[in-house]
């Protein structure tokens, strides 16, 4: 077997058999493939795509390049293929415990414009994110829920191609990306499986036709891995919630848990945390909605988040937030028809909210905490956003470009497209 008769056989859109595709994968993890020609391997499958049972077996070798984790017991995973202001998992993972169902999350630090879920917990002072596999198992038999960073060797060819794709032009490939996603999702050992899938301007999938194409494969790969799996495919079009920062994202998520989050937000963790609960307790969806919302409202879920922070040493007084604030004014009147959300995250990064590459050092205390949302009326003179800003500066033009107005009512968009199960 060589990679040049390999690439060729894609190339030609043939279909690749496994131990093909494990010559190169494992070949790529231990360096006997170079990266240009791994480069071109994937681009092949970027442009020529692949059938399911090619992404089925790429799925296959990668969960297995590295440690499967084992937790012995039932639990729920919640994955977000990710989106600016995306602090669901804040919300849903005590949430969804305080219910009792079990979620042992492990999630990443950002690369892109925020930081990750890890990042924003670390915004809360004294927040521990990474704990043995002993001890994670021991916090979610007591208290239902941990969230700690990424553990143990898990898919390790996942790891080096990624960080190859994200530099090579090759990460916005379907076959690619449910690859990634699933042998991470399956090689963290839970039974159940909830995705919420961005669609949008702001998110990795544009249309919603790719994203039903996503999800119907992810989806297959779940199940025939023994795992239950939903797909939610959800509104990236501008940012979820209104903060977008570490901290601020940290506060809005305990607003909801209170109960008085913003809209969106709230309408999906009741969609993706009824599903959680319906799907680990054999509930009916309209039973586990019910619960849910009793959750959010009667301040359970806020309860097990005081819990889950304090379990993992932080003190929930202690998350600061710049005091530096300029407020941006809008120009003109109108309804709010866009906003570019990617450009938001962007000048959060800019803020210093997220990293440009490995070793950047996050800001906690930065973000920008919108106004104003699709849909929304606005007055000249209005306030459209608060920009808290340390070090470094992003100017209320910035922030103004970033909107765009009608002149016309504008209809609130609808925030979750499809299930796909
Ligand atoms: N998230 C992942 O984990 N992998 C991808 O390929 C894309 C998004």
């Amino acid at each position: 077997m060589n990679i040049l008769d390999i690439i060729a056989k894609k190339e030609q859109g043939l279909e690749l058999n496994k131990a093909e595709m494990e010559y190169v994968v494992m070949g790529y993890v231990n360096a006997e493939i170079p990266d240009y020609q791994m480069s071109a391997f994937l681009m092949a499958i970027k442009i020529l795509g692949m059938s399911d049972k090619e992404i089925i077996d790429l799925t296959d070798i990668m969960l297995h390049s590295g440690e499967v984790l084992e937790l012995g017991f039932d639990s729920v995973d919640k994955h977000s293929t990710g989106g600016v202001g995306d602090k669901t998992t804040l919300v849903l993972a005590p949430l969804v415990a305080s219910l009792g169902v079990k979620v042992a999350k492990m999630s990443g630090r950002g690369l892109g414009h925020t930081g990750g879920t890890i990042d924003k917990l670390e915004a809360i002072e004294g927040f521990k994110t990474s704990m043995s596999l002993d001890e994670l198992k021991t916090q979610v038999e007591d208290i239902n829920v941990a969230i700690v960073g990424q553990m143990g060797n898990l898919c390790p060819a996942d790891k080096k191609i990624y960080a190859l794709r994200d530099v090579t032009g090759t990460v916005a490939s379907i076959p690619l990306i449910a690859s990634s996603i699933m042998s991470k999702k399956l090689a963290s050992g839970s039974s159940k499986i909830v995705i919420d899938l961005k669609v949008g301007a702001g998110a990795l999938m544009k249309t919603l036709d790719e994203a039903k194409e996503l999800a119907r494969v992810m989806v297959k790969i779940g199940h025939l891995n023994g795992r239950k799996t939903i797909c939610v495919l959800t509104n990236m079009e501008q940012p979820l919630g209104y903060a977008v920062g570490n901290s601020l994202e940290v506060l809005e998520s305990l607003e909801t848990l209170k109960g008085h989050g913003p809209s969106d937000l709230n309408e999906l963790v009741i969609n993706l945390g009824s599903l959680m609960l319906a799907l680990d307790k054999d509930l009916a969806v309209e039973k586990a909605i019910e619960y849910v919302q009793n959750a959010l409202e009667n301040g359970t879920g806020y309860e097990k988040m005081i819990e889950l922070v304090k379990h993992q040493g932080g003190d929930i007084t202690k998350i600061p937030v710049s005091t530096n604030i300029l407020e941006v004014k809008a120009l003109t009147s109108g309804f709010v028809k866009h906003i570019d959300a990617l450009k938001i995250g962007e000048l959060a990064r800019r803020l210093g909210a997220g990293r440009m590459t490995k070793n950047d050092q996050i800001d906690p205390e930065v973000g920008i905490v919108l106004h104003k949302k699709i849909g929304d009326v606005v007055k000249q003179g209005d306030s459209l956003a608060s920009v808290y800003y340390n070090k470094k500066q992003i100017s209320e033009l910035d922030v103004i470009d970033c909107f765009c107005f009608s002149e016309q009512p504008v209809v609130k968009p609808k925030l979750i497209y499809e299930i796909i199960k």
